[in-house]
């Protein structure tokens, strides 16, 4: 993609049971679905006392993946990761099936993470991620792809689900004009964004837009642009409750908190105030709320451990060296923050390093690029070793 640049289970009642008994109850309901309707209110925080769902799509394909390591050490960090939770990609009509099974398998003390992401001339402004949809079938995204997806969660109204929706389509509207691909998707990415917002809008649902990150949408000149971009788009849905705020670093690198900021010394630094993401969410945050949105966010934080690694703060395909971040939490530090969440599953590639291929993308052959790499969305097992390795708080 891109351009430029605790557990709340329902705790069982037990009296004089013995202990056995107990263990045993405790993990069945721990695994069980919610007895009643789920209502997520706009201005609480839905990841509080919920864990992010560890989607058994991203555990089969470690499993998979695994099949051919031998090494215990890595099979065992291996299954950690495939405990920890983290968002599945609904990336083609082809997977829409999966969010109705994704529904079965959450428990009443988990959020179901989902990416919506199949715009009609998806990722316009780079080609690694280009979509199946062409620019002019909106009518086929709305009938084909959001409508069955919103049936499956109507049908699910016990589970609770974080959606994020479309990343880096209305941050490529607001610094890619230029282009013609992302000229010419303009009126798809605002009409298809605002259906999903307005025909996902259920109880148990908690939407984010997404937001691009602080070397994107952080710049001086692109921070009002990108917050009323945003809410115009809400705004044009009917500002939908179940839209809780914006989503922000999907499939990046950048740090949540670091100061001086990894790209401060850069030249052009002192018209991006925004060095971390914190900054960031910090900045952009009262924007989008002074167009009348909710404005709290959360962070991709599942392959941002290690900083340091990027030529330049545009460089966004398959960054070498990087590592497995903070896992997903609601402990963030910061009230506008609802939760550090993985979005992008670590291991699979952002676009390929064939120069040959189709989708082939000039930021996937830059010297800080890893290659080879396979298409995106991919497996990429020696990348995934490499998060392995890397990550910050580490595997042990
Ligand atoms: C990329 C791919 C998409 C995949 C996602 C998550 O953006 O284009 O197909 O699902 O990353 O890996």
């Amino acid at each position: 993609m891109k351009f430029t640049l605790g557990l709340a289970a329902c705790a069982a009642v037990v009296v004089a049971t013995p202990t056995k008994t107990v263990e045993k109850r405790d993990a069945s309901q721990a695994n069980a679905a919610c007895a009643s309707a789920v209502t997520l209110a706009a201005g609480s925080n839905p990841f509080s006392g919920r864990t992010l769902h560890a989607n058994s799509a991203y555990a089969s394909e470690i499993a998979a993946a695994m099949q051919s390591v031998t090494d215990t050490s890595i099979l065992a960090q291996a299954s950690k990761v495939a405990q920890t939770g983290s968002f599945l990609w609904i990336d083609t009509i082809a997977r829409v099936p999966l969010v109705a099974q994704m529904m079965t398998e959450t428990p009443c003390t988990d959020i179901m993470g989902l990416v919506i992401y199949d715009l009609p001339g998806r990722d316009c402004a780079a080609k690694a991620s280009n979509g199946e949809l062409k620019t002019g079938e909106l009518a086929k995204y709305k009938s084909d792809y959001i409508d069955p997806i919103a049936a499956a969660i109507k049908a699910a109204p016990n589970v609770a689900v974080a959606l994020i929706i479309e990343p880096d389509s209305l941050p490529n509207l607001v610094t890619n004009a230029n282009l013609t691909t992302c000229s010419s998707s303009k009126s798809d990415y605002e009409s298809g964004v605002a259906y999903a917002l307005k025909t996902l809008n259920f109880p148990n649902v908690a939407m984010y837009i997404d937001a691009g990150h602080g070397g994107w949408l952080g710049w001086d000149a692109n921070l009002k642009p990108g917050a009323a971009e945003i809410t115009k788009v809400y705004t044009a849905a009917g500002s939908p409750k179940q839209v809780f705020g914006f989503s922000t670093n999907v499939a990046g690198w950048n740090a949540f908190s670091l100061s001086p900021g990894e790209f401060s010394t850069a030249s052009d630094a002192k018209y991006n105030k925004c060095q971390d993401e914190k900054t960031y969410i910090d900045t952009f945050s009262p924007l989008i709320k002074s167009g009348g949105m909710p404005a709290h966010a959360i962070m991709d934080t599942g392959r941002n451990a290690v900083q340091g690694l990027r030529a330049a703060w545009g460089d966004w395909c398959n960054v070498n060296g990087a590592g497995f971040g903070v896992r997903p939490t609601s402990s963030t530090g910061d009230s506008l923050v609802d939760a550090f969440v993985w979005v992008k599953p670590g291991g699979e590639s952002d676009g390929t390093s064939d120069t040959t291929a189709d989708r082939y993308d000039s930021f996937c052959g830059h010297d800080d690029a890893f290659k080879p790499a396979p298409q995106a969305g991919q497996w990429n097992e020696a990348y995934f070793e490499m998060l392995l390795k890397n990550a910050k708080p580490a595997f042990s």
